[in-house]
């Protein structure tokens, strides 16, 4: 199986070489800047919406949430989608963005 990966032209970039080497420290683990802000690896936490918001206020089932996430070694984490005005919601027990207070508390 390892030979038919080798051959396969699709996998001639240099992360598929370091992969095919058993690279200690892939791609994926290497850290990435955007705009002066450095992740310390590739992993992202995509945007999932946890329907516990009351009012659009975050709390402390999303800093839990959210926290673990990061303490655990993703390198992005993202929030789930956040509205700017109520109508614009999911559901009503989506994050908002309307409030100063909901800025406050989502800002971590
Ligand atoms: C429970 C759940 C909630 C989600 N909520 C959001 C959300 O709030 N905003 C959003 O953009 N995508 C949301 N998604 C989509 C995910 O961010 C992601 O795009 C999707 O799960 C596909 O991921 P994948 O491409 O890694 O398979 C949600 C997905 C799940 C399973």
């Amino acid at each position: 199986m390892a030979e038919n990966i080798k051959t396969d032209s699709r996998l001639t970039s240099e992360n598929a070489r370091r992969v095919l080497r058993r690279d200690p420290n892939p791609h994926l683990f290497r850290p990435i800047t955007f705009r002066g802000v450095t992740a310390r690896n590739r992993i992202m936490l995509s945007p999932m919406c946890q329907y516990s918001a009351q009012d659009g206020l975050a709390n402390d089932w999303h800093f839990a949430h959210l926290g673990a996430r990061a303490s655990g070694g993703a390198g992005f984490v993202f929030t789930e989608a956040v509205h700017t005005e109520p109508r614009g919601r999911i559901t009503p027990f989506c994050l908002g963005l309307w409030t100063d207070q909901q800025l406050a508390l989502i800002h971590l």
